[in-house]
C-alpha cells in the first residue's frame, strides 16, 4: 500500500490535516466499570447524532486480536518477556490506528477506545517497570502524532476493583494474575500521568455507584464536547 492509497493517511504529516472527528479513550484497571461505562459514553454520543466507531486494545482488528490472545493467554511454560510483550502491544497498536482509528477519524467518525497508550504507560511502565522514554519512543514512531482528544480515567482504590473483578469470576488473564503490588503501580502510573495533562484527561471517582458514575460522565462530555464545538 502506498502513502497514495486514499484509505491511508500521509505517514510523516502527523495526524491533524487529515483528522475530523473526535477520538475518546477509557482507561483504568481491570474492574473499574469500564465496559459498562463505554458504553454509556457511546450511547451518549450517538444520541447526538454522531458516527462512532467502538473498539478496543489490544485489538480492534483480527489480527491485532490475534496479538491480544498471545498476550492475554497464562500460558506459563513460556514467560513472556516484558520487551516482547511492549512490542507486541505496539505491533497490535499500529494495525489497529491503520486499518481502524486513522480511517474512522479521517472520515468524520467518532472513535471511542476501550484503552490505548496510557494503558502501555502504566501497564508496561508501572507494572513492568520499563523506562517511559523507551516507550515514548514506540509512541512516536507507531502514532506519529495522533493522540485521544479525551481520556476518561475511571480510578478507584486496587483492593476494591479487585474485589469487583473477583465478584465477576471466570479465569484470570495473564495480567489479571498479577500481584496487588502490581495494580498499585498501574494505578499510579495512570493517576500521574491524568495529573501531567489535566487538559486531555479527566479523573472519575469509579468506586461510587454506576449511576454516579455515568451521570459524571456524561457532565464531562457535556463540558469537553461544548468546549469543542465553539
Ligand atoms: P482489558 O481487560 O481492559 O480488555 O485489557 C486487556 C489487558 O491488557 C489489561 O490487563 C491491560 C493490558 N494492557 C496492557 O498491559 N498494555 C496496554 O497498552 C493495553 C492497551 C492493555
Amino acid at each position: 500500500m502506498s502513502n497514495n492509497d486514499p484509505d491511508r493517511p500521509a505517514r510523516d504529516a502527523g495526524d491533524r490535516p487529515e483528522r475530523r472527528g473526535r477520538f475518546i479513550t477509557l482507561e483504568g484497571s481491570e474492574g473499574v466499570g469500564k465496559s459498562t461505562n463505554l458504553a454509556r459514553v457511546v450511547a451518549w454520543l450517538e444520541a447526538r447524532g454522531l458516527e462512532v466507531v467502538q473498539t478496543r486494545e489490544p485489538g480492534g482488528t483480527p489480527r491485532a486480536e490475534a496479538i491480544r490472545e498471545l498476550l492475554l493467554d497464562p500460558v506459563v511454560e513460556e514467560p513472556l518477556d516484558a520487551d516482547a510483550e511492549l512490542l507486541l502491544i505496539f505491533a497490535a497498536r499500529a494495525q489497529h490506528l491503520a486499518r481502524v482509528i486513522r480511517p474512522a477519524l479521517a472520515r468524520g467518525a467518532w472513535v471511542v477506545c476501550d484503552r490505548f497508550t496510557d494503558a502501555t504507560f502504566a501497564y508496561q511502565g508501572g507494572g513492568r517497570s520499563i523506562d517511559a522514554t523507551r516507550i515514548a519512543e514506540l509512541e512516536r514512531f507507531v502514532q506519529r502524532g495522533l493522540a485521544p482528544d479525551l481520556t476518561l480515567l475511571l480510578d478507584m482504590p486496587v483492593e476494591a476493583a479487585r474485589s469487583r473483578l473477583a465478584e465477576r469470576g471466570g479465569a484470570p488473564d495473564r495480567f489479571e494474575r498479577e500481584h496487588a503490588s502490581f495494580f498499585t503501580a498501574v494505578r499510579q502510573a495512570y493517576l500521574a500521568r491524568a495529573a501531567a495533562d489535566p487538559g486531555r484527561f479527566a479523573v472519575v471517582d469509579a468506586s461510587r455507584p454506576l449511576a454516579a458514575v455515568g451521570d459524571q460522565i456524561e457532565t464531562l462530555l457535556d463540558q469537553r464536547v461544548a468546549a469543542w464545538q465553539s
